[in-house]
């Protein structure tokens, strides 16, 4: 079953079409971070005005990577919620369009189920095995920070264990960047300059990193590294920078590894996983994979183009849903929140 897939919550715009099987036949994605950068963070309505620009030419070029008409397409699944409202009724208004128009069903994907299935997601050469189900999964992106447990490949088969309470990791990546003035995105900046720096030279505590709790904090270090830099009389030199890139950087992988390791163990599954645009950075992906195997536990980390916006994952995700049979209606909504249950509210600790 192929499956066109649209994503536009956030700064990217990405189509894909993909079957139930987690094959990519065609993948596109836009990125709008040129756009951006001078602002120093995704400004919404310059984004919903660049997705509707970008949205007909995208979906075009995915159709003619795969050499594939709308006519062969067995439906269209699209990411509406959560992100910014503007930026996703561009992509729910242009899925309505094309499934009227060429008479197929239309399924709403939530976005963090998108990311938490990227695993599935098969490229040609890129073939990792599957994750064993039920297992755990770190998403951390720029949105999103939580560790959730996943018994089948459906939303009502997930569960949040935990969350940020304040800041989403990449949220924290992209404001230490923006302090140290290293430009929009900060996280591939920080994972590249973190890379000769010295971690030990920066003393940074970590919040929130007692390993029996799910729950997770990323501003109190983000302040803390604000203070050292203002403390300063002149500026960072490219080795302090690193530096302190590198203590950053260690201090919240070492959590984030920590927290979904215990948290696997704790849930008694075989396999974890990691997924979000954080997954993308090298020093996260090789502590969770060595404590992970460390404790006996396979560890699944996809590469970093399905850990990345992109619409693969959400063309995926439509397709397990219509491939049960499951439709949305024309009235189909684009909404700011995820559709997945949470135990942790932002700011305000356990309900
Ligand atoms: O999943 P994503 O593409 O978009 C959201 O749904 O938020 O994640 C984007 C986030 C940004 O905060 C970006 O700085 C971060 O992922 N990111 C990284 C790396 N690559 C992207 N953070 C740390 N290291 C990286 N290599
Ligand atoms: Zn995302």
């Amino acid at each position: 079953m192929l499956v066109l897939g649209i994503e536009s919550s956030c700064d990217e715009t990405g189509a894909a079409i993909v079957d139930d099987t987690g094959r990519v036949h065609a993948d596109v994605v836009h990125s709008q971070v040129g756009l951006h950068a001078e602002y120093g963070g995704v400004v919404p309505e310059l984004a919903s005005r660049d997705h509707l620009r970008s949205l007909g030419p995208v979906v075009r070029a995915a159709l003619t990577a795969a050499r594939l008409g709308l006519d062969e397409i067995e439906g269209v699944a699209v990411t509406h919620r959560p992100g910014l409202v503007g930026a996703l009724l561009v992509g729910v208004q242009a899925a309505k369009g094309i499934a009227w128009g060429a008479r197929k069903p239309l399924v709403g994907v939530d976005h963090l189920v998108g990311h938490l299935l990227a695993a599935f997601v098969r490229r040609d050469g890129h073939d990792l095995a599957a994750p064993r189900l039920p297992f755990v999964c770190l998403l951390a992106s720029g949105g999103h920070t939580a560790l959730y447990r996943v018994e089948a490949l459906r939303s009502d088969a997930i569960a949040e264990l935990g969350a940020t309470r304040d800041d989403a990791a990449g949220e924290a990546f992209d404001k230490i960047g923006k302090i140290l003035g290293l430009g929009y995105p900060g996280g591939p900046q920080v994972d590249r300059l973190a890379a000769s720096g010295d971690a030990r030279r920066v003393q940074l505590k970590a919040p929130m990193a007692a390993e029996d709790s799910a729950e997770m904090s990323f501003s109190g270090i983000k302040t803390q590294v604000a203070r050292l830099v203002e403390a300063r009389s002149e500026a960072l030199s490219d080795q302090e920078v690193a530096d302190v890139c590198a203590a950053f950087q260690a201090t919240v992988t070492g959590t984030l590894a920590a927290k979904v390791v215990a948290a696997a163990l704790r849930e008694g599954v075989t396999d974890v996983v990691v997924g979000g645009g954080v997954a993308a950075n090298r020093e996260l992906r090789r502590r969770v994979t060595e404590l992970g195997r460390a404790h006996g536990l396979s560890v699944t980390i996809p590469p970093p183009v399905n850990c990345t916006d992109n619409a693969a994952m959400i063309a995926f995700a439509g397709a397990l849903r219509l491939a049960r049979g499951e439709r949305d209606g024309w009235d189909l909504v684009a909404t700011g929140r995820t559709a997945l249950a949470r135990t942790t509210r932002k700011g305000r600790g356990r309900r």
